[in-house]
Parts: structure tokens; sequence; C-alpha cells
């Protein structure tokens, strides 16, 4: 049942949505990488509606924007992203800063609730430069040297040059002020069938995944795709396939029971069809809520790189690129998404882990989190069908917005 008492405008909220669709349309998705201009054009709407929303914000030195309050009392941070992955979906992201946006809009200009919600939209959750680069500036956790080294892992074109392309460059970067808030929520499309599957409103997220990622390369010998008999070919194609199949083999019987892991690109080198690849590479990720599960594949992945350049006819190298640990929802903000649910969504919620790696899990590392999930249609997500029911939206930022009403009040 709706609450009467909040001016909450669920068309204002998928109307938002679907200007930001616009903005970098792709299909029915969005192409909005990192500093695109696309990206850009979105956060610079993002704090054209804050300022219409009483919230002060601009454009951090690494691209964050954070909307903040002038009113007294409790605040509470929220938000998500506004970039996508290459020629994917709408939602991952958007949902959560226009469900942030929306309840700064309804709550702030209420008087009757103590303080206030205020907006971020963190910069590059998509790790297209790296791993959580925008929120992990927030928290402290990027140096000026991580910045130097951060690359574009599509166009190439390093942070510093694409900082200084969008305008960004010697911006000082917002640092968390401790103490200011009494947590940090954030919503999400599900990105997974589980509420769809049952018929589900809201998944109250109880863990985020950690994420381990790798460089695996291997080096063989370039030759004649002709000339050179297979009984001597140092084929580094060959070697990294192989591998790829010994993984699937091998990984199972040492894994948990949400345990994931995928190959999300390979590069043979040169890449032509008459030259035996001399190397190759495949960028190689895991993901677990176990750090001791993640220890086990890794030792695994190492000794099995050990054993292929013993034996095998190429060399074997590992590279660890990446490591997220897992982070915990806080279990205040648990309990008072279900009771919101219960009030905007029949209680037709879930308590589930996300197996998608969310801002989130950065703030949780220094002030209480919680996140929520709606339905994402077919389970489909970084693809341009993503989509999820405007109804389905529509509860989830009734939701969201009742559980910050709540979690300000106390
Ligand atoms: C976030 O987009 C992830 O890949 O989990
Ligand atoms: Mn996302
Ligand atoms: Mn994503």
């Amino acid at each position: 049942m709706p609450d009467k008492r909040l001016p909450f405008d669920g068309t204002r909220v998928l109307a938002d949505l679907n200007t930001l669709r616009g903005i970098g349309a792709y299909k029915t998705g969005v192409h909005k990488p990192t500093f695109s201009q696309a990206h850009m054009r979105s956060v610079e709407w993002l704090v054209q509606r804050l300022s219409e929303a009483g919230l002060t914000g601009a454009i951090d030195g690494i691209g964050n924007v954070i909307g903040i309050s002038a009113k007294s009392g409790p605040k509470l941070l929220a938000g998500s992203h506004l970039e996508s992955q290459n020629y994917a979906g709408w939602l991952d992201g958007p949902l959560g800063v226009v469900y942030a946006l929306e309840a700064a809009r309804v709550i702030n200009p209420d008087l009757s609730t103590n303080g206030a919600v205020e907006v971020a939209a963190w910069c590059d959750e998509e790790g297209h430069f790296g791993s959580f680069l925008g929120s992990r500036s927030y928290v402290g956790a990027i140096t000026e040297a991580d910045i130097d080294t951060a690359r574009d892992r599509s166009g190439g074109k390093t942070m510093r040059e694409a900082l200084r392309d969008v305008g960004l460059a010697g911006r000082p970067r917002t640092m968390a002020e401790r103490g200011r808030y009494i947590g940090y929520l954030e919503a999400h499309i599900e990105q997974g069938r589980t509420l769809e599957s049952s018929g589900l409103a809201i998944g109250v997220v109880t863990s985020i995944v950690g994420i381990w990622q790798y460089r695996i390369t291997f080096s063989g010998e370039q030759n004649h795709a002709g000339t050179t008999r297979m009984d001597v070919r140092k084929d580094a194609g060959v070697a990294l396939a192989r591998f790829c199949v010994a993984i699937d083999d091998r990984f199972p019987e040492l894994s948990g029971p949400r345990t994931v892991w995928t190959t999300g690109r390979i590069a043979l080198d040169p890449g032509a069809p008459s030259i035996i690849p001399g190397q190759a590479e495949m960028l190689f990720q895991i993901r677990d809520d176990d750090p001791g599960v993640i220890d086990r594949l890794e030792n695994q992945l190492r000794s099995m790189a050990a054993e292929v350049s013993a034996h095998g006819r190429c060399g074997v190298a590992v590279e660890r690129l990446r490591t997220g640990a897992p982070a915990m929802m806080d279990v205040r903000f648990q309990q008072t998404i279900e009771a919101a649910s219960l009030a905007f969504a029949g209680g037709r919620s879930i308590r589930m882990p996300s197996g998608a790696g969310h801002d989130a899990q950065v703030l949780a590392t220094i002030m209480p989190a919680g996140m929520l999930f709606v339905p994402s249609i077919g389970g489909i997500s970084h693809h341009w069908s993503e989509n999820t029911d405007d109804a389905d939206i529509v509860t989830g930022a009734q939701v969201f917005v009742e559980t910050s009403r709540r979690l300000l009040a106390g």
C-alpha cells in the first residue's frame, strides 16, 4: 500500500531512468564507458538534478559526484554508478543513482524526517580503468601512483589522459568525512534469476562476493602455419585452450557452493590465420565470498601453470591483477530493508548473497552498508537486453525510499 505521507513519484523515477537510457543509447541498452561523452553527459545530468533537489555536488578529480545536503541531523549516503560496460544494459548502475535521488527528493524536504539522504555516483564501478577506482578513492584506498598506472582496458588511454580530456585533471578528489554518515545504501538490479524465478520483488543482500582477477600468459614460438609440422609446434593458443579446459576439470572439487570462474578475454599474438601464435593471454576471474576458497583455487592455478611450464611445449605465467575482499552487509540495514518490503512489497523479499561486485563492498570498509536488489528479466545483465519490469522498478524505489526514511529515523 503506498504511504500517502510520502510524495513519492514512481513516474518520475521511470522518466529519469529513461532519460539516462537516452544518453549513449545502444539498441535497448547503453554504451557508456567510463569518461566517454555519454558517461560525462550522464554525470552532468545528475549534477543538475542534485541541484534541483537542494543538494550541492560537483564532479571531483576522479569523476565521482556526491550531493551534499545542508539539512541538519543524521545523513544517509546512497547511490551507485552511471557508466556502463561496453554495449550493455540501461539499469546496471543508474537504477541505484535514481533511487537515491528520489529518496533525497522525497525525504530531505520532509521536516517530519530528521536528517537527509546524500547522493553519490561512483566513477568506474565497471572497471574500465581498474577496480572500483571511484569508491576506493573516496574511502582513501587509492594513491596518485595508482591513478598514474591506471589504463583503459579497451582503448588503452591512460587514466591521466582520460581525466585531462574530460577536464578533470588537477581537481581534488573528495574523501570520506569520517562519522558523517549512519551508513551507505545502494540499490541494484539482481543480475540473476533468483527473484524472478520465485516471484519475489526485493533481494535483501547479505554479503557481496570477492573478485580476484588474473592475467595468464602463454609463451610459445611464432612460426609459419603452412610449413611448421604439428609435432614441432609450440602453439601458445593451443596451450591456452587446453589450460581453460583443465581449469574446468580441476576447479569443481576445490570450489565452494557459489564459486564461479570466467575466462573473459583471450588474445592470440599476432592473431593471424597463417601464423602459429607465439604468445597468448587470457584474463581470468574467480569470485567467491570465502577467501579460503580463493586461496585454494589460486594455488591450483599456479601449480597447473608450473606443471605446463615444466612438461608442456609452452611457458605459462600467472599474474594476479586484482583482489577484492568479500563484504558483509550490515544486519540493521538488512532488517530495515525487510521491514520496508513488508510495508511496500507485500513482504515478497528474500535474503541473498550478491555474486556481482558493487561499490557497497568498498563503502562497507568504512561504514555500515546495505543493498537491495530488484528482479532482472531472464536474469540477463552486462548485455544490452538487460531489463526490469516498470512495476518492479517502482516497487523497488518505494522500498528504497522507505528504507532510507526508517534508517534515518533510527
Ligand atoms: C560488476 O559489474 C561486476 O562485474 O560484478
Ligand atoms: Mn553495477
Ligand atoms: Mn555491472
